[in-house]
């Protein structure tokens, strides 16, 4: 790709015989927010640690910017990194802390207030110069550990899990607090994270990952509404997913005649797709709770278990009770793998 910024060529990354990441081929934009997704142990804190340098590559090829920087070490690479642990120096002051890099490359004074400052004020932390990390709560931790990487300047930042230590609420302030940081500075970004909702709401692309290989590549309206596969549907939250036989629908446990034919390999439903109350199935709610503006059953079908959500709206069906439920074709999607 002509405009790529990181290009990751045949990149192969092993722990001593054992391969983690083959092959892996990837291409970020200029300004790109890159999310990788996918379970543990899918490989990609692996390939950000070979990005940042902290890894040597078994075989192929990391550019960034023009520059072929394979055998370039870390520290001259020009990316800064945010990590789960902020790894804050505990006795620094919040600006000591952020001023820190600056100092070892011996700027004059000046230049070191004036863009720690400004780092402080791009996440919000003016007036907290004095404060000791300690004295701080997890998310202005976060944010401080995101303005000692930004005052660097790198050309790329690599951030691992940064926000799984906070808690739902600081999540969802340091997801927007990071879109709005990278849209104001147009650095591009890798982060990595294996919490599907957090890749959608940040990621201008997301890269899911399998197995150290690439699942699927898209944005997040493709991989949303159009997963390619049954791991990249189950992860995108396809959580029935189901065998296609002529007119039944297989499942280990089971079949179903559904009354259509898809000639596909499999079809997948969101709990939001399928029908509960109305539909020419039968099932058994097995559980029932309750979720603001719908319900979530799980119900026990020829199938196996369901999860069906319905409106708030609707009378609850108790558990035990026998509840009518479809799986329309026109609210799933169909697999090929
Ligand atoms: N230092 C190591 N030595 C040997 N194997 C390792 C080492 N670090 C990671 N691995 C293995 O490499 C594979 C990829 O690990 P990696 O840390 O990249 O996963 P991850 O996607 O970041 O997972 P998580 O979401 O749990 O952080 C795993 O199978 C893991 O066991
Ligand atoms: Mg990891």
């Amino acid at each position: 790709m002509s405009n790529a910024f990181v290009s990751l060529t045949d990149l192969t990354l092993s722990y001593g015989q054992t391969v983690a990441v083959p092959d892996l081929n990837l291409d970020v934009l200029e300004g790109e927010l890159i999310a990788l997704l996918g379970p543990s142990g899918c490989g990609k804190t692996t390939t950000m640690r070979a990005i940042a340098g902290l890894l040597t590559p078994t075989s192929g090829r990391i550019v960034i910017d023009g520059l072929d920087v394979t055998r370039t070490p870390a520290n001259k690479r020009g990316i800064g990194l945010v990590f789960q642990s902020y790894a804050l120096f505990p006795h620094l002051s919040a600006f000591e802390n952020v001023a820190f890099g600056l100092r070892l490359l011996k700027l004059p004074n000046a230049q070191v207030r004036a863009r720690t400052e400004a780092g402080m004020a791009t996440v919000g932390l003016t007036g907290f110069e004095t404060r000791k990390p300690a004295e701080m709560s997890g998310g202005q931790q976060q944010r401080l550990a995101l303005a000692r990487s930004l005052v660097m300047e790198p050309k790329v930042l690599l951030l691992d899990e940064p926000l799984s230590n906070l808690d739902a609420r600081l999540r969802l302030e340091m997801r927007n607090e990071l879109q709005r940081v990278q849209k104001d500075t147009g650095i591009t970004m890798v982060f990595v994270t294996h919490d599907q909702s957090e890749a959608l709401a940040l990621a201008d692309r997301i890269v899911l990952m399998k197995d150290g290989k690439i699942e699927q590549l898209g944005t997040p309206a493709e991989l949303y509404a159009k997963p390619a596969t049954a791991f990249a549907a189950d992860f995108m939250g396809f959580e029935n997913i189901f065998r296609v036989e002529g007119s039944e629908l297989v499942s280990h446990l089971g079949r179903l005649s559904v009354g259509y034919e898809a000639k596909v390999h499999m079809l997948a439903w969101r709990p939001s797709g399928v029908g509960v109350g109305t539909g020419p199935h039968t099932g058994r709610v097995i559980s029932s709770s309750f979720a603001g503006g719908h319900r979530e059953y799980v119900l026990n079908s020829p199938l196996g278990q369901i999860k069906a959500d319905a409106p708030i709206e609707t009378p609850e069906v108790p558990i035990g009770h026998e509840v009518a439920f479809d799986l329309p074709m026109a609210t799933a999607r169909s697999l090929a793998a």
